[in-house]
């Protein structure tokens, strides 16, 4: 049964509207439903909402549901400007000091991506600057991880990842599956990414217009890091040196997630890594934290 605490008032309007709520609702239902109804209306009584205003961020969510479908989640690019993703990360992910840090996910994972052989070049069209991108998976205690799995994928050389350019791109391009040996080290080659927009063509885009905000991801690389008896690890590594690093769109940047890339050009360095041309190297070690 309903808890009517009485008639609605300007006053009272939270607490009547969440006393409407019924006890045998399930308790973590109507806990969030309860504070979500509190901080809504604290902030109409703040802000003192004209109905106009009302209106205007009625019709904000009726356009952001309506640019969602298969390839297009606006809500979670909302939630992502709004340093909302982040913080649920930040929450959940609470990790003890020397464990690598995560990151958000991003709209650009899929699923089946090739599992490829240690080694490998990611990148199916030669295009961009190459990189050999090179690393241990460690436990807390510094050991190496035997048989993680790394889910790699980055954006092109012109900021767009395969999936945004079906037809130009080829699938699964910039995107690979490797799994660790006894001594935990992972490698393989890609091209230098580079910084790229957030989809701006939509009312996420336009809200950040509105706001004097830029759309922009400082260059990074996505991994998906899992073992087994350890806790699965979503996180990106950032080129330090980008123009966008202190002010990443959705505030994915963290310290512990800076790699180097060394601009590696003499031929004894490049004999010594098996590369025929100059390349960008990158070395990042990540730390799992047990299951
Ligand atoms: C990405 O890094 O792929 C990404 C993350 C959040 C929003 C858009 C893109
Ligand atoms: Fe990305």
């Amino acid at each position: 049964m309903a808890v009517e605490t009485g008639y609605f008032t300007e006053k009272d309007s939270a607490e009547v509207v969440a006393g409407r709520i019924s006890e045998d609702t399930d308790p973590r239902l109507r806990q969030i439903m309860t504070v979500l109804v509190k901080h809504m209306h604290a902030a109409v009584k703040e802000l003192e909402l004209t109905e106009e205003e009302w209106f205007e961020g009625i019709k904000f969510l009726t356009e952001t549901g309506h640019k969602c479908d298969e390839w297009r989640q606006e809500f979670i690019l909302l939630s992502d400007v709004l340093g909302v993703s982040m913080l649920v990360d930040a929450i959940n992910n609470r990790k003890p000091s020397g464990a690598s840090e995560s990151t958000v996910l991003g709209p650009f994972h899929v699923a089946d991506a090739p599992e490829l052989e240690m080694g490998s070049d990611i990148c199916l069209d030669q295009k961009g600057e190459p990189m050999l991108v090179e690393g241990r998976i460690l436990d807390t205690r510094g050991n190496p991880v035997d048989g993680a799995k790394l889910d790699v994928w980055q954006a092109n050389d012109e900021g767009f990842y395969d999936v945004q350019q079906k037809g130009i791109q080829p699938d699964f391009n910039l995107r690979g599956v490797f799994r660790t040996s006894a001594d935990g080290t992972y490698w393989f080659k890609g091209v230098k990414p580079k910084y790229y927009p957030i989809p701006g063509d939509g009312p996420v885009g336009r809200m950040l217009a509105a706001l004097g905000r830029h759309c922009y991801r400082p260059a990074h690389l996505h991994y998906i890091i899992s073992a087994e008896g350890y806790k699965s690890l979503t996180t990106h590594i950032f080129d330090p040196d980008d123009p966008y690093i202190h002010s990443d769109a959705v505030f994915g940047v963290k310290e512990s997630l800076m790699a180097r890339f060394d601009w590696i050009e003499d031929p004894a360095s490049m004999e010594a890594r098996g590369m025929t041309t100059p390349f960008y190297h990158v070395i990042h070690d990540f730390v799992l934290v047990p299951a």
